[in-house]
């Protein structure tokens, strides 16, 4: 007889193949008795984790896997893992081993006996958990961050970076759609969506030392960290990436200005053929960094996608670049005494076309 599905274990992975089994079977020792599932989400690891986990999958029915193509990101795996299960409770742990599976029936636990609470959050920072063997340098860029956190949050969660945590299933259906879900911090994504103020409870555990594979935390995933902060707080003035795109932009103008006036002040070409030039390589280096940065969820790889992609967004700005030159036009003929105003128009109608076209046409494919 099956028992009744009391928790889902949702564990978005990337390149982790060589954890997989053993975390399943860490998962069966600390859920014995219980009616449980676990749910890997997987963004098409290139060393075979999804193949690793259905074989799993095979021989036990309470795994499952999803593998998702052409899409990246820790936050959007694991929404898509917590709306994928029955359950009524819904845990988020790593898939490299870090966190500590055995709490995961003390939250599942406290949830039952206390329908006031809405989830439980492992943490390292209250008496009795640790962050294991951190260096120095992790420990005062987690502390940073975590800071930050704290002010956005305005609740008293001592561990708003965690990616450990139980929460109930209802409630994150109910937030889906207003999340933000880029980066890392789902947890901290959750409790910034929700309009009420959501009461957790805080378990202390050890965060482990990884054994295999890598992490894949780097300087872009701190970026995407800074922006997930923005979107929280100015997202719904200034679209988040509408606001990168037109930093980029910014960039490009500068690397541009950069261009022409080596080429044209400092190696004597013609105008016309600075301009162009420059044109090629500020067009060029927005769209690789859109595509790292502004895009990265949906990032064009590999020879054929970077030039039709390339292709596309050139002929978006170049299209952009005419309804820019032309609108200005258009404002200046009616008022002639507002040029800066006309051509700052010009700008805007020019960036938000190539805004709205690029995603659509370079970056929309998926
Ligand atoms: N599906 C998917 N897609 N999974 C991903 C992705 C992605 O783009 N990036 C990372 N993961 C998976 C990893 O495979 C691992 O199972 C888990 O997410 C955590 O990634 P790590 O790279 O191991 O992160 P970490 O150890 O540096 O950070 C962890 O510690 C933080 C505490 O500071 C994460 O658990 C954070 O959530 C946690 O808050
Ligand atoms: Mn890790």
């Amino acid at each position: 007889m099956a028992r009744p599905l009391d928790l889902a274990v949702v564990v978005p992975t990337f390149n982790e193949r060589g954890n997989v089994a053993e975390l399943v079977s860490r998962l069966d020792r600390a859920l014995a008795g219980r009616g449980w599932e676990v749910i890997l989400v997987d963004d098409d690891s290139p060393d075979g984790t999804a193949e690793a986990a259905r074989e799993l999958a095979r021989a036990d029915p309470r795994v499952r896997v999803i593998q998702r193509i052409g899409r990246r990101g820790l936050s959007s795996a694991c929404v898509e893992g917590m709306c994928a299960t029955a359950a009524p409770v819904v845990a988020v742990i790593d898939g490299d081993l870090q966190h500590d599976e055995t709490l995961l029936p003390a939250m599942l636990d406290r949830l039952t006996a206390d329908p006031d609470l809405d989830l439980i959050v492992g943490s390292r920072f209250v008496e009795g958990g640790g962050t294991g063997e951190w260096d120095k340098d992790r420990v005062a860029k987690s502390a940073l961050a975590t800071r930050l956190a704290r002010r956005v949050l305005k609740a008293d969660l001592s561990d708003p970076m965690s990616g450990f945590f139980a929460i109930r299933t209802a409630i994150v259906r109910g937030l889906v759609p207003d999340l933000s879900a880029i980066g890392f911090k789902i947890l901290l994504d959750l409790m910034t969506t929700s309009p009420r103020p959501l009461r957790f409870a805080e378990l202390p555990y050890t965060f482990r030392v990884r054994t295999e594979g890598e992490s894949k935390l780097d300087h872009v995933v701190a970026l995407e960290y800074l922006i997930a902060l923005y979107d929280r707080m100015f997202g719904r003035v200034v679209p988040v990436r509408f606001a990168m795109f037109s930093v980029i932009g910014l960039l490009g103008t500068a690397v541009h200005m950069g261009v022409l006036s080596l080429l044209y002040l400092g190696l004597g070409a013609t105008f016309l053929a600075g301009q162009i030039a420059a044109t090629l390589v500020a067009l060029t280096g927005n769209f690789f960094l859109n595509n790292a940065l502004t895009y990265r969820d949906r990032r064009l790889k590999g020879w054929r996608q970077l030039v039709d992609g390339w292709v596309s967004f050139a002929a978006v700005c170049a299209v952009g670049a005419v309804a820019n030159v032309g609108i200005a036009g258009f404002l200046h003929d009616v008022r002639s005494g507002a040029w800066a105003v006309s051509a700052l128009v010009g700008v805007l109608v020019g960036a938000v076309w190539n805004y709205a076209l690029s995603s659509r046409f370079t970056w929309g494919r998926y």
